[in-house]
């Protein structure tokens, strides 16, 4: 019985059906837009991953000594939507938000998670999660890549460098409560079901930054180190 970890992998039971959400609507754009079969083939299956993920993570809740069921947020649960730009800005959008961002940075906060984790449940969780979310880390820098080699490419580069500050700066925020329990100091025990302190998240986005975003994005022509130092200031 664990109260804490009761309450946050209840809370990721939700995050992994909003992830699922996402990618079905994403790979519903990608299908609208005529995208190669593989990339629509590695949406899906990534769909599919996100309900394993979920079901991994309500096993947890149970092992935890929880009896609930999940709280899902139906309004929220209604985005993204599209935006009245082109499909393709929107493909952009979102797969670079939530992928070459969020599971960017998920691989390390999930390696993380698990470096501490003994509970046997958790661990299963972790460790299945983990190995999925590098693949769809590096779904999200494939469709950027194919997105940036089309005759759109100009217009799409120039549409991340104007939105990335934004969304780094949401990155924290948006993140964090899927990760980090709700207070600073967490128990061994805590750790041992696979949480995180909140400050510790802060430190793996920097990691990240310098690590994944900076070289990643500087290969596609973007300039990252100014989107996040634009973030910080606005
Ligand atoms: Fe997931
Ligand atoms: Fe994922």
């Amino acid at each position: 019985m664990n109260l804490s970890a009761q309450s946050e992998w209840l809370r990721r039971v939700e995050a992994e059906y909003r992830s699922s959400v996402i990618t079905q609507r994403l790979t519903l754009w990608l299908t609208q837009a005529g995208a190669s079969p593989d990339l629509l083939h590695a949406g899906l299956r990534i769909a599919a991953d996100e309900l394993d993920h979920a079901e991994l993570s309500m096993a947890v809740h149970r092992a935890a000594g929880g009896g609930s069921t999940p709280q899902l947020d139906r309004a929220s649960l209604e985005h993204p939507i599209r935006s009245g730009d082109p499909l393709e800005w929107d493909i952009v959008r979102l797969g670079v938000d939530v992928f070459c961002l969020g599971e960017t940075v998920a691989v390390p906060l999930f390696r993380y998670l698990r470096e501490g984790c003994e509970e046997p449940a958790a661990k299963a969780a972790l460790q299945r999660i983990l190995r999925d979310e590098v693949r769809h880390r590096d779904f999200g820098w494939t469709l950027l890549d194919a997105m940036l080699d089309g005759p759109l490419a100009p217009e799409l580069r120039a549409l991340v460098v104007r939105e990335l500050p934004g969304w780094f700066g949401r990155i924290r925020a948006s993140y964090a409560p899927a990760f980090a329990a709700a207070q600073t100091a967490l128990s061994d025990d805590d750790r041992r079901w696979g949480l995180m302190p909140a400050a510790r998240y802060a430190e793996v986005v920097a990691k990240t930054l310098s690590r994944d975003w900076v070289p990643r994005f500087r290969e596609r022509g973007i300039d990252a180190r100014a989107a996040w130092d634009r973030a910080a200031t606005s």
